[in-house]
């Protein structure tokens, strides 16, 4: 039987995931039952047990098949030192289980081209996919670190790549590519980073084992301006972890809400076993954690992913995502709300109400 481990988190995280556990009721009805555990992780994690994540809820989660992440960080441990916060649990799964690839689709739903600040004309027909580099880059390069005292602190990250790295990510990207419109654009700055350079010149190399894909480069800012221009453009766009992390986030403003917005971390996973990671791409919203406004979008549709990447239920994922797409067309969702989420203003749409899915 598949191990679900459910890490819910912090803020509206708990909230996004109790919808994910009617979809494991649901999944039961179709004839796929899972063994479902659950642990803590983020600041709940630190509160109960003194780290972000702690060695037992990374080895569960080792063994699990699929897990289901909800979210975290909030103002009770913003001040924490960088290597003790809530994200640093996310980070330390993401790397010990090798999960490099990022699946990060964004789309504007029919029935939404409203809640999108384009114009539907321009976004109407937006359908495209993050692979995000996700265990390497600035996230985790050494040397990293902060010296001296006022007025001469510094601070230090490193951005490193090997050619391994991108190689692996590339393959995931033009092997999605093929199942889709056959279209990848690979964005780095190669123009001014020595691993743009070695990202363009690897991505070019693993292009010649699939011709039937047509590759294009360009530069991450300017992929920033072209996912605000012409967003229906892009098919798969691969990129690194820190370029594929703001621009994901400017795809849901495309999409006209992060609450939308799913993610996969997928790995290769020891002896060829993949355990996946699905998580919305929002924050825990702390502001309005608790009233019952949180989107569970985002966590609804990276449980389908989860369906499709980890537990073998194709048919199931289809069934799911076509029964969001009715529900979000017949009015599931309200006013667009201003919230914060994390510091940062985080619009949020309102469900009204959130009807089971139908296969
Ligand atoms: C994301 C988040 C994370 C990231 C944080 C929470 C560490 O912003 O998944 O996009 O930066 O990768
Ligand atoms: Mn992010």
């Amino acid at each position: 039987m598949p191990i679900l481990l459910l890490l819910d988190g912090d803020g509206i995280g708990p909230e996004v995931n109790a919808q994910v556990r009617r979809l494991i009721g649901w999944a039961a009805g179709h004839g796929l039952t899972f063994e479902s555990q659950h642990a803590r992780i983020g600041g709940a994690a630190i509160d109960a047990e003194g780290a972000p994540v702690s060695d037992a809820t990374v080895a569960l989660a080792a063994k699990a098949d699929a897990i289901l992440f909800g979210a975290v960080g909030g103002p009770k441990w913003e001040k924490l030192p960088r290597a003790q916060r809530p994200e640093q649990g996310l980070l330390r799964l993401r790397r010990e289980l090798g999960l490099f690839a990022n699946l990060r689709p964004a789309r504007v739903w029919p029935g939404l081209e409203d809640v999108s600040p384009l114009r539907p004309e321009r976004a109407g027909d937006t359908d495209l996919i993050f692979v995000r580099e996700l265990t390497g880059g600035v996230y985790f390069g050494e040397p990293r670190g902060q010296s001296g005292t006022a007025p001469e602190r510094r601070a230090l990250d490193t951005q490193a790549y090997s050619e391994a790295e991108i190689a692996r990510v590339a393959h995931a990207g033009f092997r999605l590519a093929r199942g889709r419109r056959r279209h990848l654009t690979s964005v780095e700055k190669a123009n001014v980073m020595e691993t743009g350079q070695l990202w363009r010149a690897v991505v070019t190399e693993v292009a010649a084992s699939y011709p039937d894909v047509t590759l294009a480069h360009m530069f991450a800012d300017n992929c920033a301006f072209q996912l605000v221009r012409a967003p229906t453009q892009f098919d798969v766009i691969l990129t690194d972890n820190l370029f594929g992390d703001l621009l994901s986030d400017l795809a849901g403003g495309v999409a006209g809400s992060l609450g939308l917005l799913p993610s996969a971390a997928l790995g290769e996973g020891p002896e060829g076993r993949t355990p996946g990671l699905y998580e919305p791409v929002h924050g825990s919203a702390p502001d309005i954690a608790g009233t019952g406004r949180a989107n569970p979008v985002a966590a609804i549709l990276s449980f389908a992913m989860a369906l499709r990447h980890s537990l073998g239920a194709p048919a199931l994922a289809d069934a799911l995502e076509a029964a969001t797409g009715r529900a979000l067309a017949a009015g599931a969702r309200a006013r667009p709300l201003g919230g914060r989420g994390m510091g940062q203003p985080h619009r949020q749409c309102h469900p009204i109400w959130w009807p089971s899915p139908s296969y």
